[in-house]
C-alpha cells in the first residue's frame, strides 16, 4: 500500500524527553498517527504515565526509562525499543533542562548538568539511533532547539551554549548521513507553556517580556511544536535535511515589541493600529 505523503504508521520512534511537554505532545501526536513509540526519559513512573495514556488511546508505546547522559543505557533502550516493535525509523530529541545562573557565578556542575543533558545526551541519541538506521532502512531525526539555538538569553550561558551547539550538530550529523538516508533537522521553539517553563521563568517574565516580544502575542502550546516535528519526521519533508525552523510565533522574524514600538518605523505603526495586540 502507498502511504501518503504525510504518514507515519506503521513506523517506529523513540521520543527521548517524552515525558512531559513537547516531548510527551511529539509521542502522543505520532502515536495518534498510527507509529509506535518509545517514551524515553529520566523519570519512569512519568514514561510509564505517558505509555499507559497512548495505550488507553488505543494506541503503542513502551515506556524506556534511561538518562541520555549514559551511552551504554541509550544504546539499551534503543535495542529494548527495537525488540517491542521490530523496527525503529527516527527519533525526536527533547530531553532537555534549564538552570540560569548569572555567568560570573555558575558553578561548573550547573555548566555540566545543563550542557551534558541539552547536547551531549542528545548526541549520544542521535549516535544510538543513527547506528541503527545507517544498518538499517535510514530514517529521520528531529532535534529540540529553542530560540536560544539563534539568539542569546542573560542568565543562560550553559543553556544557549547548548543550544548553539544543537544548531551545529544538527547541521553536521545531516551532511555526514544524508547520502546515506537519513534526514536530521531541528526546531527552535520560542517559549512553550511546559512544566520547564513554568518552573524556570517567573509568571511576570511570560507576560512581561515573552509575550510582549512576540508577534504572535502568546507562547506556544506543545502540541504546535510536535506539529512541526511530525512534519519533519514524515515524508512530506523529503527534501529537508540540515534545517533549523523556527516555530516561535515570529519572535526572531525581527526586533519587534509591543510595549516599545522598538524601532522608529513601529512608533507610527502603533499608533495607526499596525501593530495592535487583542485586548
Ligand atoms: N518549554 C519551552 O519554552 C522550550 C522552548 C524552547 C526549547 N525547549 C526545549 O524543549 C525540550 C523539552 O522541554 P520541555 O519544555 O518540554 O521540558 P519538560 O521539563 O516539560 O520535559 C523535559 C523532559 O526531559 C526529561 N529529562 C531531563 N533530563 C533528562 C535526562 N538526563 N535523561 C532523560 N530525560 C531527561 C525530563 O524528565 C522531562 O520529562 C528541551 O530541550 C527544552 O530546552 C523548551
Amino acid at each position: 500500500m502507498t502511504q501518503a505523503a504525510g504518514s507515519i504508521a506503521g513506523r517506529a520512534y523513540l521520543v527521548t524527553g517524552g515525558a512531559s511537554g513537547i516531548g510527551e505532545a511529539c509521542a502522543k501526536a505520532l502515536a495518534a498517527a498510527g507509529a509506535s513509540v518509545g517514551i524515553g526519559d529520566l523519570d519512569p513512573e512519568a514514561a510509564a504515565r505517558v505509555a499507559r495514556e497512548i495505550a488507553a488511546a488505543n494506541g503503542r508505546a513502551v515506556p524506556l526509562p534511561f538518562d541520555v547522559r549514559d551511552a551504554a543505557a541509550t544504546a539499551a533502550a534503543v535495542e529494548t525499543l527495537e525488540q517491542a516493535f521490530g523496527r525503529i525509523d527516527g527519533l525526536v530529541t527533547a530531553a532537555g533542562l534549564s538552570r540560569p545562573r548569572p555567568a560570573e557565578s555558575m558553578d561548573e556542575a550547573t555548566w555540566d548538568l545543563v550542557v551534558d543533558t541539552n547536547l551531549k545526551g542528545m548526541f549520544l541519541s542521535c549516535q544510538a539511533v543513527g547506528r541503527r538506521l545507517l544498518a538499517g532502512q535510514g530514517g529521520a531525526i528531529v532535534n529540540i532547539g529553542s530560540v536560544n539555538s539563534l539568539g542569546g538569553f542573560a542568565g543562560r550561558a550553559n543553556y544557549c551554549s547548548a543550544k548553539y551547539g544543537v544548531d551545529g550538530l544538527t547541521s553536521v550529523l545531516a551532511i555526514e548521513w544524508g547520502r546515506r538516508g537519513i534526514r536530521v533537522n531541528a526546531v527552535a521553539p520560542n517559549g512553550v507553556d511546559t512544566p520547564l517553563v513554568r518552573k524556570g521563568i517567573p509568571p511576570g517574565f511570560v507576560s512581561n517580556v515573552l509575550e510582549n516580544r512576540t508577534p504572535l502575542g502568546r507562547m506556544g502550546r506543545p502540541e504546535e511544536i510536535a506539529a512541526v516535528v511530525f512534519f519533519l519526521l514524515s515524508d512530506a519533508a523529503s527534501y529537508v535535511t540540515g534545517a533549523t525552523i523556527p516555530v516561535d510565533g515570529g519572535l526572531t522574524a525581527g526586533f519587534y515589541t509591543n510595549a516599545q514600538g522598538a524601532d522608529l518605523a513601529s512608533s507610527s505603526l502603533l499608533a495607526s493600529g499596525v501593530y495592535a495586540e487583542p485586548t
